[in-house]
């Protein structure tokens, strides 16, 4: 029988910091509103593009990997935070590595696209479609953010994390994918104003509205994750004793203690990076394993839980075996250019250029309907 191995990981976070003191001389917000509600105390803002930073994480997982870019044979970009539609953003990481015989694909389930991509590549590799592949978790909020809206502007960063898998006979990698979708709840959700249901309506580029029902998303988020985990531990005759370490999607502190709970797993085996991250939707569990891995919380052999859920309102949960190896193979020097704005002058200069309840509102009040 034939796995999908882990082989390699690597992250890339854009080093600008933007505390909730930040977010409190542009909001109406406290960093006690956001640290008791959500569990954040900074995120990250990028200043270069999701792509650079994609480039950047993938070029360390394949470094972590042993792998050449060359031999890579499929990479999928999984983000909702697209610079361009057409061409697709995996075939600009494929440019800027030098995967030549690599196909390329974008995946978007919003904040579980890695989580999918995973088990997307994961069923090819062990169906023999391909022998390896690079699964990207990436996004940039902070171009689309709407910044006057303190319901979601407190909530959300930036951030990449890319992981390498590669066929093995030994069993490891994914052995379970849960994986469903709230559709009925789809509007809980939506970021108006990107998409080409939107063009021609005179909305500028980058003025959005969100529609966002933060209490109804956090009760289908818990529930979802909390099924989703159940089912794929019982299909792998496990129980949440069996695990030893949570990977989750971070979207809010207190959804993932609830997840936890009802799991019966103990937070201590939980790996939380969301004080420090805010929620970088897909890329808040690659990022999160990523820094596990270097914390030395992987051990050989290690259950990991993966429990996901994002706009859709989409949700996964995937039960992982660790392999042998917890340390790289080898170490990029590839690294980001220094930024020369601090987070908050990025912000600020992104405002700016927004507008969404000036010039944009009339278009952007009305949702697209298919
Ligand atoms: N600062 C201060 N006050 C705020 C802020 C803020 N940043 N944001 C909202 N408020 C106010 C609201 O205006 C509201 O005021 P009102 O009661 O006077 O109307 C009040 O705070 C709402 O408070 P609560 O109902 O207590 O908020 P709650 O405990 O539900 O927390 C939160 C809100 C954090 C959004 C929570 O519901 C949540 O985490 N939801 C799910 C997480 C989520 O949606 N994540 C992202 C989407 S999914 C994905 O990952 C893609």
């Amino acid at each position: 029988m034939t796995w999908a191995a882990i082989t390699g990981w690597g992250a890339c976070m854009p080093p600008a910091v933007l505390t909730n003191a930040d977010l409190s001389t542009i909001l109406d917000t406290s960093d006690e509103w956001i640290t008791t509600r959500t569990g954040m105390k900074e995120r990250r803002v990028s200043h270069v593009s999701a792509m650079q930073l994609s480039t950047v994480a993938t070029r360390r997982a394949l470094a972590c990997a042993g792998l050449d870019a060359g031999d890579v044979e499929m990479i999928i970009y999984g983000s909702c935070s697209y610079e361009e539609q057409v061409p697709n953003a995996a075939s600009g990481v494929q440019a800027a590595i030098g995967a030549n015989r690599a196909a390329a694909m974008d995946l978007n389930t919003a904040c579980t696209s890695f989580l999918y991509g995973l088990s997307t590549a994961t069923a090819m590799i062990r169906t023999g479609v391909i022998k390896n592949a690079v699964v990207i978790g990436v996004e940039l909020i902070s171009r689309y953010m709407d910044w006057s809206n303190r319901n979601v502007a407190v909530l959300f960063g930036d951030g990449a994390a890319a992981v390498v898998l590669q066929a093995s006979d030994t069993e490891s990698g994914v052995i379970g994918s849960v994986l469903g979708c709230d559709a009925e709840a789809r509007e809980v959700l939506r970021v108006r104003g990107i998409g080409c249901g939107y063009a021609g309506r005179g909305i500028m580029l980058g003025d959005t509205a969100w529609d966002f029902d933060g209490p109804a998303i956090f009760k289908r988020a818990v529930k979802a994750m909390s099924e989703a985990s159940g089912r794929v531990l019982e299909g792998a005759g496990k129980t949440g004793a069996d695990v030893d370490l949570v990977v989750p999607h971070q979207a809010n502190l207190r959804i993932i203690e609830g997840v936890a709970k009802y799991a019966g797993i103990p937070m201590e085996k939980v790996m939380l990076t969301v004080e420090r991250y805010g929620n970088m939707s897909a890329a808040t569990v690659p990022v999160a394993l990523v820094e596990a891995l270097e914390a030395g919380r992987v051990k050989p052999g290690s259950l990991l839980l993966m429990p996901g859920f994002g706009g859709g309102l989409t949700w996964a949960s995937l039960l992982v075996k660790w392999g042998e190896r917890v340390t790289p193979t080898g170490v990029s020097d590839v690294a980001l250019p220094a930024p020369t704005k601090t987070a908050l002058e990025m912000v600020h200069e992104i405002r700016a250029s927004q507008d969404p309840h000036g010039r944009s509102a009339a278009a952007l009040a009305t949702p697209f309907v298919a």
